[in-house]
């Protein structure tokens, strides 16, 4: 499915599509970006503890110093529901971020998603947050899984993907892209 334009009014048919697609493939594994915890409680509501779901959250900090954007209440509902929430350092940002802050200029990491953005935000969060989600040991390794990202606020992309560890990140492989803006300008 190719939405016309980026955004999270896409939501919805994303999860649905999402979700449709792991039934097909027998797939139990659902990894999703969720800063504030909207887009988890949508695939939350929609999936009905069918699936192990991963929500990735934005890292401590990213818009205010020592400041999660989930609030503490959302992310134990989440919990108390079975949602594994992981909140860790951005596998495409992390130090090369701080470089990029502190002196300019563009490092590998950051050079690495903004590559990855050709194919829209959404995309490059998907293939992102899969790696941190196994690398924290929270879907299984060697299994393809279902990745769903955003364009800064929603979902509008979702991929299968077998993720690699980060230190093996270039043996990360998307099988299928199920759907993704054709636009990839927010809206
Ligand atoms: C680790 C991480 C990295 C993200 N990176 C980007 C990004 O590079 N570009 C972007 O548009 N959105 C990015 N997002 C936002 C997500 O794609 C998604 O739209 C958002 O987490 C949904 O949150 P909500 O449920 O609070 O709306 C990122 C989110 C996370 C958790």
């Amino acid at each position: 499915m190719f939405f016309d334009k980026a955004g999270e009014h896409n939501t919805e048919a994303t999860l649905k599509l999402a979700l449709k697609k792991a039934e097909e493939k027998g797939i139990k594994n659902i990894v999703v970006a969720s800063c504030e915890g909207d887009t988890a409680f949508k695939l939350l509501s929609l999936a009905e503890n069918r699936f192990n779901i991963v929500c990735v959250t934005h890292h401590t900090g990213f818009r205010e110093p020592g400041v999660n954007e989930m609030s503490e209440e959302t992310r134990q509902k989440l919990i108390a529901q079975g949602v594994k929430v992981l909140t860790t350092t951005h596998l495409l940002a992390g130090v090369d971020r701080a470089i990029r802050n502190q002196f300019g200029g563009v490092y590998p990491a950051e050079i690495i998603a903004q590559t990855l953005r050709i194919f829209g935000q959404g995309i490059k969060v998907a293939v992102e947050i899969a790696v941190m989600a196994l690398d924290a040991g929270l879907i299984p390794f060697g299994q393809e899984i279902i990745s769903i990202g955003g364009t800064s606020s929603g979902a509008d992309a979702a991929i299968v993907i077998q993720p690699a560890h980060s230190n093996h990140f270039f043996a990360t492989e998307v099988k299928e892209i199920i759907c993704m803006p054709r636009n990839k300008k927010q809206v």
